[in-house]
């Protein structure tokens, strides 16, 4: 049976890849990892934030006690991130040293800066792609959609034309034209989407009438957006497309595929189940692959997705009228 996959130009033994997450701060979990049959891991992201936090300290003559970067609101202390800068490069280089499937850094910020000059030093340090991650919550009414979208657009362009090795785009499912703002992404030198991030959402606490900043692990319900979107976008995307989220069972890694992944990024689950999980997903896909007489990824990625459609758009909607239609009470 053939699992292999293609994804940002990188043959991979499978498609279950390790998601941006606090994995790759233990080696001895990434080797179990591999062990287990990931096909490659994606580091955590190194911030913007945190870039610019050092690029001051380095600037600065004297020891400021803490960096006066950012100056909005309370981000973690330079000293919080558990891999700083120069950490970050000397863990890239250990992994790829240990391990001999393809590390994908993560780069985290928004606006083009001197951050991005960091790309090219984890191309130096042996990146194989970097992951760029634009999270951001577009707040300011004054600022309309398409600004925001213009400004990701060149720091996609400014970091894709910075390396050679491919740069993917982790994006947020927030966008009023997904299906167009991904093909712009790929014009201006993505060589993949991962779809998506997972939107930091708090709560409020009622007694103490504060936000509660809290991380809520997926669940399989949270593929089905992943999935909506997949099939409408990748039949003409002409890049890879990860699939990240709500990918806990073997059932949500074949979905993915048919919707059109290229692979799945997996880190609920890992986090849940420990890295034994990948090889349950890799047998669990095997079984299944089997029962419906499938050989090879090729032949099922993709099958799903929209292109079967006439027009994804109307066909949704009529959906969405026949299943409100057929309530009964
Ligand atoms: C503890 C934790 C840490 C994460 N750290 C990062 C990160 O540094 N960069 C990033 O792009 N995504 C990060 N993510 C998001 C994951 O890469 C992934 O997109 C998300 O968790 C959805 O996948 P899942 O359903 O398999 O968890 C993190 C997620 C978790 C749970």
């Amino acid at each position: 049976m053939d699992l292999t996959t293609s994804y940002l130009g990188l043959e991979l033994k499978n498609p279950f890849v390790v998601g941006a997450s606090p994995f790759c701060h233990n080696l001895t979990l990434c080797r179990e990892l591999a062990d287990a049959g990931a096909s490659a891991l994606v580091m955590n992201s190194l911030f913007e934030e945190q870039i610019g936090a050092e690029q001051e300290l380095s600037q600065s003559s004297g020891h400021p006690a803490k960096p006066s970067y950012p100056p909005k609101a309370e981000y973690p202390e330079y000293t919080d991130y558990h891999l700083n800068p120069e950490h970050y490069l000397r863990q890239l280089k250990r992994l790829r040293e240990m391990l001999d499937i393809p590390i994908i850094t993560s780069l985290n910020g928004r606006h083009v800066g001197g951050w991005v000059s960091y790309a090219q030093r984890m191309e130096d340090a042996g990146a194989s792609a970097i992951e760029l991650n634009l999270y951001q919550l577009p707040a300011d009414p004054s600022v309309p959609g398409d600004e925001i979208e213009a400004d990701m657009l060149e720091v996609v362009r400014t970091v894709s034309s910075a390396v050679k090795i491919p740069v993917a785009v982790k994006l947020s499912p927030f966008h009023s034209s997904l299906a167009h703002f991904a093909a712009r992404l790929s014009e201006n030198g993505a060589a993949g989407i991962t779809l998506f991030n997972r939107l930091h959402q708090p709560d409020f606490d009622l007694t103490k009438m504060e936000k509660v900043a809290h991380l809520r692990l997926s669940e399989s319900t949270d593929l089905l957006m992943r999935l909506r979107w997949l099939s409408i976008i990748s039949p003409d995307f002409p890049g890879s497309i990860a699939c990240s989220g709500g990918v806990h069972h073997p059932a949500d890694v074949a979905k993915a595929l048919l919707a059109g992944a290229d692979v799945v990024q997996l880190v609920s689950s890992l986090l849940k189940h420990g890295p034994v999980r990948i090889s349950e997903l890799h047998n669990g896909l095997e079984v299944w692959m089997q029962s419906a007489k499938i050989k090879s990824l090729d032949e099922i990625r993709g099958k799903m997705s929209a292109k079967r459609a006439v027009s994804p758009a109307e066909e949704e909607r009529a959906d969405y009228l026949r299943i409100l239609q057929a309530w009964r009470v």
